[in-house]
């Protein structure tokens, strides 16, 4: 107590600098600096860490090694706690290894380890979402949609031919977000035909290019874009755009998931119909509590952690939107 009693008298005669410098470390590795979702939920953890825990933030861009030489020098820095976005989720097993090795609690985000690595180090843990959820969601909006518009069955067939937008390949969201929107649209009663999906790894450029190349092929046969997140659902919308839907009473339904700012805009507009929410204010607070507890040398329980977890995994719930 008198020791606590010195140390707030000294931040006190010496200042803001001074209180900022005994603030816990927390060394931040994302796998990209242009990733629009990533890029929001970083700006959310900076501002919700503000006078409580010094973040440092480096990116890999795409590159594990380059991010465990990041890693490395994190710990060589001395930070207290280790914040990581993998950008391989299988290659999370050498960073757990690692945080443990140096005895460093490890928050990973975003990029889901394997249950079995995770298990291997009971100071390590992950916030993300539940990408099956998010799927489901997207399959509802999606068979809402055919509910509310049988005329968007274009040729009358009874069966709904679409088009799949992928992300990355091997990424949690990007497989499961995939196989459950499907399997929820059908589990709504409806009948589905993939008419071709195409890997466009997040990217709006990327989702735009894939789509161009996707009607030049199938044209007025596609009735449905499905994509794993909002830039290439948004790509999607501009090559759509460019080949005259969207003018006059020419649309069609696109689902993307993330609820970014642009893609918020887009639904405005009305070009983009739905998204689902990968709530990056809860999962950026849910990181941040835990980087203060495990600072603390606290382990988080129902009691101090107002989120929900299981096995050191907690997702964040997800909900859908539209106009
Ligand atoms: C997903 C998100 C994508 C992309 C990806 C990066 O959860 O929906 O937009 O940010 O993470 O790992």
């Amino acid at each position: 107590m008198k020791r606590w009693l010195t140390l707030c008298l000294l931040l006190t005669l010496l200042g803001p600098a001074a209180a900022r410098a005994e603030l816990p470390r927390v060394g931040i590795c994302a796998y990209s600096s242009r990733d629009t979702f990533i890029g929001s939920l970083l700006g959310q953890i900076r501002e919700r860490s503000q006078g409580t825990l010094d973040f440092q933030i480096v990116y890999a861009q795409n590159d594990q090694n380059r991010q465990n030489d990041q890693v490395l020098q994190m710990i060589a820095d001395g930070v207290d706690i280790l914040a990581v976005n993998p950008v391989d989720r299988v290659s999370a097993v050498y960073l757990i290894a690692l945080a443990r090795q140096h005895n460093l609690p490890l928050i990973l985000f975003n990029r889901e380890p394997l249950r079995e690595d995770l298990a291997a180090y009971d100071n390590a843990y992950y916030v993300g979402i539940d990408p099956r959820q998010q799927g489901e969601l997207q399959g509802k909006l999606a068979a809402d949609y055919f509910r509310a518009h049988p005329e968007q069955d274009l040729n009358g067939d009874g069966i709904i031919q679409y088009v799949l937008l992928r992300g990355e390949p091997g990424h949690q969201d990007a497989e499961l977000r995939s196989l459950f929107s499907v399997r929820a649209l059908t589990q709504e009663g409806l009948r589905v035909q993939k008419l071709a999906e195409e890997t466009a790894y997040w990217e709006k450029g990327l989702g735009q290019e894939r789509m161009a190349m996707l009607l030049n092929v199938y044209g007025h046969r596609v009735e449905l874009v499905i994509a794993n997140n909002d830039d290439m659902a948004l790509g999607a919308i501009d090559a759509l755009k460019a080949a005259g839907y969207f003018a006059g009473a020419q649309t069609i339904p696109v689902i993307g998931v993330d609820a970014t700012a642009p893609a918020m805009e887009a639904i405005a507009q009305g070009a983009l119909y739905g998204t689902v929410e990968n709530d990056a204010a809860q999962q950026a607070q849910a990181v941040v509590e835990l980087a203060a507890l495990l600072a603390a040398g606290n382990a988080p329980t129902a009691d101090n952690f107002p989120f929900p977890m299981t096995d050191r995994v907690v997702y964040i719930p997800s909900r859908p939107v539209t106009q």
